[in-house]
Parts: C-alpha cells; structure tokens; sequence
C-alpha cells in the first residue's frame, strides 16, 4: 500500500507485468510497420514511461517525437479542441502511431487522431498502455492496448494523481473506502490525473 497526497493506491500492475506486455505492444509494431518508417507521438507527460519502456524494443526505422496538449481548449467548427503543442515534425504522407499512457472517456485520443490526420497523415493508430471500456464516450479505435482495466482511478509509471506519483515504476490503483466496495466507483471526485 502506498500513499500519493492524500491517498492510498494499492498494487495493480507489478513492473515485470508492465514490461512483458510491452515488449509484446513493440513485436506487434515490428510486425505492423516493418515498411512504414512510422512516427510515434508521444502524448506528455502521462505516456514518457511506455513510450520509454516501448521504444526500447521497437527494431524497425521510425522516429519518435513529444508532443503536450493544451489544457484550455479552442473553439473549432467541430467543438471545443484542445491544441497539439510541439509538434515540429510534419506528418504529411506518414504513417503515425500516438503513443498515450490512458484512454479514458476517449475524446482526448478521438480530437488529436482528428488533428493528426488533418494534417495529412496516411494513417493514425493509437498504442496506449491501458483502456478503460466502461469510461468510453467517444469512440476511438484504440489498436494497441496494453492492458484493458476496470473503470477505476490509477496511479504510478507515468500517471499522475494531482502531479505525483508519475515515478512508481509499477500501476496502483486507488484503495476502496470499505463503504464503496460494492460500488467499485474508487475515482477521486472529478479527474485529477492531469497529462
Ligand atoms: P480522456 O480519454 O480524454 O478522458 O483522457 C485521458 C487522459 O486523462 C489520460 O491521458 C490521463 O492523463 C487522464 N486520466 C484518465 N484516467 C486516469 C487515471 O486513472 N489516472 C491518471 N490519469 C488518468
């Protein structure tokens, strides 16, 4: 058990876990865009560690670069949109791979695989560590996922609860208050992992 601010998280996924799928995400990429010479775009802060732990054992030619989103958003004919920052490598006529730490309710993923392909893009996919089904309000194909889990808040390789805990080198998830263990409804109050 372990404390971030003002909250316990108990082991999820243990570093040899997070490693094995990895390796596995990477021989599929290998498989996938052996003559592609792919972009990987890695989404900041939340993704630095998969994509760290995944660019490890992709073997074929392929770039990678960092890209942050804005927190505010902007107004676009297809909604509120929040901006790519960062990016310095065109994308036109290339093959990209987005590299997220979570898909949650999916719009994040769903705006910036739009983005991407306005910018002409031959093809985006998306590689995330984890998924969570149940939290899904847009649809997104989300091709490569390490880890499918339950709807529930998780911390550590990567992800945040309030800025801490991006250096635990396994996943932890919140504890379950014993009145809420029934429920399974373990999310601090809003969505307090920021990017
Ligand atoms: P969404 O898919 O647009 O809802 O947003 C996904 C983003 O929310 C991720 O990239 C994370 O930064 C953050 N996020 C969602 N769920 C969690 C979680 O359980 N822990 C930490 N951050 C999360």
């Amino acid at each position: 058990m372990i404390t971030v601010k003002d909250k316990t998280f108990v082991p999820f996924l243990d570093p040899n876990e997070l490693e094995r799928r990895i390796k596995e995400l990477a021989t599929e990429l290998n498989e996938d865009y052996q003559d592609k010479s792919p972009l990987f775009v890695v989404v900041l802060k939340g993704a630095f560690l998969f994509a760290a732990e995944l660019f490890k054992y992709v073997t074929i030619p392929s770039e990678i670069t960092f890209v942050r989103l804005s927190s505010y958003e902007t107004m676009e004919s297809s909604g509120r949109v929040k901006q790519i920052i960062g990016l310095e490598e065109s994308v036109q006529d290339r093959h990209v791979v987005i590299v997220e730490d979570i898909v949650d309710t999916g719009l994040t993923m769903a705006q910036l695989t739009a983005q991407l392909r306005g910018k002409g893009a031959i093809s985006v996919e998306i590689a995330t560590l984890l998924h969570k089904p149940e939290a899904m309000r847009e649809e997104v194909d989300t091709r490569y996922v390490g880890f499918v889990i339950e709807n529930r808040f998780v911390v550590g390789f990567g992800l945040d609860y309030e800025e801490q805990g991006r250096n635990l080198n396994g996943v932890y998830v919140l504890a379950e208050a014993p009145e809420e263990k029934d429920t399974k409804e373990a999310q601090p109050e809003g969505n307090k992992g920021t990017k």
